[in-house]
């Protein structure tokens, strides 16, 4: 199964309009179009309007970092899927962050997940333990109760096009990412996941992302890493030079991997 790479630039609660569009602009210059590398860009809701009309769409998409899970009502603050469809192709939904600091529970990421796929927005679904919980040997239990819940409500079909993106809390804004060996093990344990609960057909299609203190250099060994098809990168998407070197060693995995199935 061919599945196209990706790259997510997560800018956090980063960068004012006017920086987020200088950056944008800079990304534009430096980064070339490659067909088997799809760039994703995910700033603040404020840049959303403005950005999408800026960016050149055939090599960046938009996606927001949330939404809310009902379309629409009296819910003072709150922004929902409903309102953002016409201006993102993805939501980023279950961020450690979110978890963390807005309590986003395992049901309200489920419910903020099928609120995003009957908004036609393609979830990318971020799961991951904690350090202490890596500690107690429960990594394998968390992302079991993460996935499942959150995909509780979803077909297979649905689930077919959702990203799933692999973010062992302990490794955000760390030093390194998570070693190869450790994100191998995760991942095939949430593509086996999957597997259990669609099948083979919605896993062999279903992409997933590896996301922790991504930096260039690290992009050809993690990326090599068997069922991981891209990157969530927070900090080093802020730097348009690293963000374009993370894209362009994603394209050089992607030409070897083809070199590698022709020969
Ligand atoms: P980081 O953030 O690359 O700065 O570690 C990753 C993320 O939170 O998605």
């Amino acid at each position: 199964m061919n599945r196209r790479k990706l790259i997510v630039a997560n800018w956090k609660m980063y960068l004012s309009l006017h920086e987020a569009s200088l950056l944008t602009n800079r990304l534009d210059k430096h980064v070339e179009l490659h067909h088997d590398v799809e760039v994703v860009l995910s700033p603040n809701y404020l840049c959303l309007q403005p950005l999408s009309q800026e960016i050149d769409h055939r090599k960046f998409k938009l996606a927001a970092q949330d939404g809310y899970f009902v379309d629409e009502g009296a819910y003072t603050g709150a922004i929902s899927f409903n309102q953002m469809r016409d201006l993102v192709s993805y939501a980023i939904i279950g961020h450690s962050e979110r978890r963390r600091y807005f309590n986003d529970s395992l049901e309200v990421v489920r419910d903020k997940v099928a609120a995003a796929v009957r908004n036609r927005i393609t979830p990318i679904l971020c799961v991951g333990e904690t350090k202490e919980e890596r500690a107690q040997k429960e990594t394998k239990q968390v992302l079991h109760d993460q996935i499942v819940t959150a995909l509780s409500n979803l077909t297979s079909d649905d689930a077919e096009n959702l990203v799933l993106g692999y973010e062992p809390v302990w490794a955000i804004g760390a030093d390194e990412p998570a070693k190869p060996d450790q994100i191998e093990s995760a991942i095939s344990w949430i593509r086996y996941q999957v597997r259990e609960l669609y099948g083979e057909k919605t896993e062999s299609s279903m992409r997933l992302l590896y996301g922790g203190s991504d930096e260039p250099e690290f992009v050809k060994s993690i990326m090599s890493i068997d069922g991981v098809d891209g990157l969530l990168v927070g900090r080093a998407s802020l730097n348009y030079e690293r963000f374009k070197d993370i894209i362009n060693n994603a394209h050089l995995v992607a030409l070897e991997e083809d070199k590698g199935k022709e020969a």
